[in-house]
């Protein structure tokens, strides 16, 4: 990467990481996620699928939900955090994401039904710790373009989910059945296709 695309990427994540930092504040202040989405915890234990507003997510902020007893996140992704998708293909190990077993809405190097929502299961591939979301540009390494970092035996994936070369996770991370009730209403666990996974 030039030092030129690095600025580029640094001067991006004060914007994104302003935005992230903001929306943390507000989320802890106000708005508790938990109180945006359903069902009942007997419900969910069932397995049903969760109704997820994300209506009032900031540019940049992660939430997680739980959907049969998994971490389910959901990022509200911003126009720079897309746009800097397609530049990282020859770093990752699946980047069209085929030949993993993904709903078709997830092969593409989004990996998502609308770029601007990506929804993952919260797990390594690896051996399942949960990854932490740093969209920060540069925090990494001079390179990291942001995404999630595991920090059991670092593994690392983009900020859609795909897995880098060399790392020990085989596979991009699970993008669950979800489909849209609304412009911002999520059901996670059922989808258009059919799927429950
Ligand atoms: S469980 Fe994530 S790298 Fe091993």
């Amino acid at each position: 990467m030039s030092k030129k695309s690095v600025d580029m990427g640094r001067r991006r994540f004060l914007t994104a990481s302003t935005s992230v930092v903001g929306a943390v504040g507000v989320a802890v202040a106000a708005v508790p996620f938990v109180g945006s989405w359903q069902p009942s915890a007997r419900a969910q234990a069932a397995g049903a699928p969760v109704e997820v507003d994300v209506s009032k997510m900031e540019m940049g902020q992660q939430i997680t939900v739980e959907w049969r007893q998994k971490p389910v996140w959901i990022v509200r992704r911003s126009e720079e955090m897309v746009d800097d998708l397609p530049q990282l293909k020859s770093r990752l190990r699946d980047p069209d994401s085929n030949v993993d077993a993904q709903p078709e809405y997830a092969k593409n190097i989004y990996r998502s039904i609308k770029p601007e929502y990506f929804v993952a299961v919260a797990l390594c591939t690896h051996l399942g710790c949960i990854p932490s979301y740093r969209p920060e540009a540069g925090t990494l390494s001079v390179d990291w373009p942001g995404g999630f970092y595991c920090p059991c035996h670092g593994s690392a994936f983009d900020l859609a989910g795909r897995v880098f070369k060399g790392v020990p996770a085989p596979e991009n991370l699970v993008v669950p059945p979800y489909k849209y009730l609304s412009d911002t209403v999520l059901m996670i666990g059922e989808d258009e296709e059919g799927g429950i996974a």
